[in-house]
């Protein structure tokens, strides 16, 4: 599973990418809003820090104009993916953009029955929401597990992007469920990789190697800087 960040911040781009398992990023009104940047550099700059897929969201609702929108975005640079929401407009235009060979990641998902339509349009990627169904007491592991099995079944090529995920549960439960791509924000990534035994571990062999440094003679040349 690709591992992905949610997120228009550079600065943890930029971190995530230096830890080499960055796959790809997803952006949205609200996270683009929040850099407070130029829009268009701005998703240049993000394009260029990853080599994996980089989702960057269309703003209508009207089927000329989201293709209009998508041509635009699929020129920005060559990993970067049309995003459009999950409406019956959305469908039309996923459906001309996917037929020119433009990559679309249909977004707002929410149901079995929309990942199907999604798969059908042509969809690159289809991103169900967990997080915003958790939130109202829908259990969204079994709405992944249902698109996941029925693309497998039906073998549809279009990738599922776990999305909205709030917890470092999510990303293992959507890996389990075989999701290809789990997209997260900065918070959660960083939580993946803390464990307070880790911490507690690596301290008390960093101490018992400070204690007996003095007396294990050569040592390797790196170990010595260090
Ligand atoms: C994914 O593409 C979405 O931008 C994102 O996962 C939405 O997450 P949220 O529900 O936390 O806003």
């Amino acid at each position: 599973m690709k591992l992905s960040l949610d997120t228009a911040d550079l600065e943890e781009i930029r971190e995530a990418a230096r830890w080499g398992v960055l796959r790809g990023v997803t952006t949205n009104p609200s996270t683009i809003a929040k850099a407070q940047s130029d829009f268009l550099p701005l998703v240049k700059e993000i394009c260029s820090l990853v080599e994996g897929d980089v989702s960057v969201e269309t703003t209508t609702n009207d089927s000329d104009l989201l293709v209009a929108q998508g041509r635009e975005i699929a020129q920005i640079a060559d990993n970067a993916v049309v995003k459009i929401a999950m409406t019956a407009n959305g469908l039309a235009a996923v459906r001309r953009l996917s037929d020119e060979g433009i990559k679309v990641n249909v977004t707002l998902t929410f149901t079995p029955a929309q990942g199907i339509l999604a798969a059908e349009a042509g969809a690159y990627i289809v991103s169900p929401f967990l997080g915003r169904l958790d939130d109202i007491a829908t259990d969204s592991m079994k709405v992944l597990a249902d698109i996941c099995d029925i693309y497998a079944i039906q073998g549809y090529d279009t990738q599922v992007l776990a999305a909205s995920l709030r917890h470092p549960m999510h990303v293992v439960e959507a890996a389990r469920l075989g999701a290809d791509i789990a997209t997260m924000p900065f918070t959660v990534f960083e939580s993946l990789v803390k464990h307070p035994l880790t911490d507690a571990g690596f301290k008390r062999f960093s101490d018992d190697w400070e204690n007996a440094r003095p007396h294990l003679g050569e040592l390797l040349p790196s170990m010595q800087e260090a």
